[in-house]
């Protein structure tokens, strides 16, 4: 048996965080026989020096034929002017377009050895166990746009939102399946006090909650949402809502795991899944051999979890990250006196050697 992994590194600590993630995941293939083979595609801003393009065709069909996807990060400074459309960031949209990656599962733990790190206080964070779960292909993200026209003597842009029932019946469905397997309660946030998008949104998530007795229901306006994670984030189980407030609320949701460069995703659709970290390229520490990887290694556990279906070697990595946390190194994101400091290669291969 052998599975094909198409590694996407991008920009920024984009190679740094994937190397990590790639010789964790050699680690475990030497331990578990799992047959795993790479190989590399461009995409982001360093596809767009190359090719022209964020996204060439060659990197999509590649995804394509994989078994999984580990994506690293796009974009940067670097590339804020170039035309709109050939931006680093159209090369993840792509993906996601192309794949049709329609939910994006971002799952929110605190590591014991963390509960202390969040700027929440310790007995807020200990016991988070949610997921928020992202409608990714639709919204104002795919809606029409339009950078720049004259409008009775002035210059305006816009982006227009937009679901259809089928769009958000499949990220519901998902988000039902998800908290059946887990403590059984779904909250739906939308902003349906303004917005028609939001109104619709509610009504199907209702209509496929009928089908889900034993899933308990509530819905949430996002602003409220924005400061229940604050106040008391233990609360939820599966927090369903579409593109822009998923990533919204996943950045602040974040917070209580420490770092954002802990937290992982998996993207799934209907063709090949791709797995990525939730933060970016941090451009401002890009280089430096000192982000956290462990956000990535994580998103490669949940790729042999759901991907390739290899539960065993994914605990393996859950546990080493937790062990070499509770061991007491750290990434400077996460240090502090007390704690021995470890540069992204070094933490990478405590938690190998942990494997
Ligand atoms: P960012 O997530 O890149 O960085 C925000 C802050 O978090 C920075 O201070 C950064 O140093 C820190 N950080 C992020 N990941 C870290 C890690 N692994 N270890 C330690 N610290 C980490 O967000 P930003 O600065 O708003 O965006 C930078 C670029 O990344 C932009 O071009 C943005 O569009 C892009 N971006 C890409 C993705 C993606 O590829 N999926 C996601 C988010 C942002
Ligand atoms: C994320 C990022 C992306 C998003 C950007 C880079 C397009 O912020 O994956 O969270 O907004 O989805
Ligand atoms: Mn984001």
């Amino acid at each position: 048996m052998s599975y094909k992994i198409t590694v996407i590194p991008g920009d920024g600590i984009g190679k740094e965080i994937t190397d990590a993630a790639v010789e964790v995941l050699k680690t475990v293939d030497g331990k578990f026989g799992l047959g795993l083979a790479y190989e590399y595609h461009d995409a982001g801003g360093t596809a767009y020096d190359k090719f022209g393009t964020p996204l060439p065709q060659s990197t999509i069909d590649a995804c394509k034929a994989s078994d999984a996807v580990l994506f690293g990060a796009v974009g940067g400074d670097k590339w804020d002017d170039v035309d709109p459309a050939l931006r680093p960031e159209k090369a993840i949209l792509g993906l996601r377009k192309n794949l049709d990656l329609y939910a994006n599962l971002r799952p929110v733990k605190v590591a014991d050895a963390l509960v202390d790190y969040s700027p929440l206080k310790p007995e807020l964070v200990r016991g988070v166990d949610l997921v928020i779960v992202r409608e990714l292909v639709g919204g104002i993200y795919f809606g029409e746009k339009c950078e720049s026209e004259q409008h009775d003597g002035t210059e305006r842009a816009w982006d227009l939102e937009n679901y259809s029932v089928p769009e958000v019946e499949r990220i519901a469905k998902l988000a039902f399946a998800t908290a059946k397997l887990r403590r059984g309660k779904v909250t739906s946030v939308d902003k349906a006090n303004v917005l028609a998008t939001s109104r619709l949104w509610r009504r199907t998530v209702a209509k496929v909650a009928e089908e889900h007795q034993e899933v308990e229901l509530n819905n949430l306006y996002v602003d409220n949402c924005a400061m229940q994670l604050a106040i008391r984030p233990t609360q939820f189980d599966v927090i369903v809502t579409g593109n822009l407030f998923g990533d919204i609320l996943s950045d602040e949701a974040a917070v209580v795991g420490g770092s954002i460069g802990m937290m992982p995703s998996a993207s799934i659709g209907t063709c090949t899944s791709l797995y990525e970290p939730i933060h970016g390229s941090a451009p401002d520490i890009a280089g430096k051999g000192i982000a956290n990887p462990m956000g990535t290694i994580l998103s490669a556990a949940m790729l042999l979890r759901y991907s390739l279906h290899e539960e065993e070697a994914a605990k393996a990595i859950e546990k080493a990250v937790d062990k070499t946390l509770a061991d007491g190194y750290r990434t400077p994101d996460l240090w502090k006196e007390g704690f021995s400091k470890a540069n992204t290669e070094e933490i990478t291969r405590l938690i190998c050697q942990r494997i």
